[in-house]
């Protein structure tokens, strides 16, 4: 079976109304090419999400930003799994390092994973170091991370998860700078060892490592040819242009890629 790109669009807490965010996805929906190559996704804030699923709907589908690691309760502000495939999400974004550093564990990472997969919903389990230092101790991090995140995961299932490597250095306004293509390829291989650690070398292979922070249509080249299967662009899926022209880029390089 042919391997799939994904570009997934993370929103975050943008933008600041309905409106705008109707506009944006309008333009998102008709713009954005699509191709049996890639899977486009856009994940808006949960309040919006309902809405620009059922009114605003084309070939890129929509996810949910973070997924409880409950299935419900007494969780004020916490969205649960079925909530979020009920209002039409078929992704979930998990373990996202703006969840984490408000005091989100791998434990937890762990439980919305499960409910996630048992949603019938694709999780995107996003892992990433806060820096990285001379001894290489962020590899530890990354280990942990998969790990505990896997730990109640049927390996049967692990090809169902994306893993988005987003190093914590390289997302947002702020950021330095995006990885470099060989940071990205050095984790991703270690990633598929983790995976192979945990179950095999087959299931390692077939499971999809995304690059995530500060990706937009100006460099994410060097990625796919260091093998990401696709991208979680923050900023850049919100500007539609950027976001289709990204796309298009994937799918011209996937196309290429199977006819080799
Ligand atoms: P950015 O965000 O593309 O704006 O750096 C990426 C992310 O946090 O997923």
């Amino acid at each position: 079976m042919e391997k799939k790109y994904y570009v997934i669009g993370n929103w975050k807490m943008n933008p600041g109304n309905l409106n705008e965010a109707k506009s944006t996805a309008k333009t998102l929906q008709r713009i954005t090419p699509n191709s049996k190559y890639v899977e486009t996704v856009i994940c808006p804030p949960s309040v919006f999400l309902y809405t620009l699923q059922k009114e605003i709907k084309g070939k890129t589908k929509y996810g949910h930003q973070g997924i409880h690691y409950e299935a419900k309760g007494a969780f004020t502000t916490k969205i649960s799994a079925s909530m979020a495939a009920s209002a039409g999400a078929k992704f979930g974004i998990i373990g996202h390092s703006e969840e984490r550093r408000e005091g989100v564990t791998d434990e937890m990472v762990s439980g919305s994973l499960k409910n996630c997969l048992k949603e019938g919903m694709t999780p995107v389990l996003c892992v990433g170091e806060n820096e990285r230092d001379q001894n290489g101790f962020y590899f530890n991090i990354i280990r942990q991370q998969i790990e505990t995140a896997l730990s109640n995961i049927p390996k049967t299932r692990y090809t169902d998860i994306i893993i988005a490597y987003e190093p914590v250095w390289a997302i947002g306004k702020d950021a330095k700078r995006p990885a470099s293509a060989n940071e990205f390829l050095e984790i991703k291989i270690y990633i598929q060892k983790v995976i192979t650690d945990l179950s095999n070398r087959k299931t390692a292979d077939e499971v999809s490592i995304i690059y995530g922070g500060s990706a937009d249509d100006t460099n994410i080249l060097p990625f796919l040819e260091a093998g990401a299967m696709g991208f979680l662009p923050g900023r850049a899926s919100l500007e539609p242009e950027v976001f289709s022209k990204m796309v298009l880029e994937v799918i011209d390089f996937a196309k290429n890629e199977g006819s080799k």
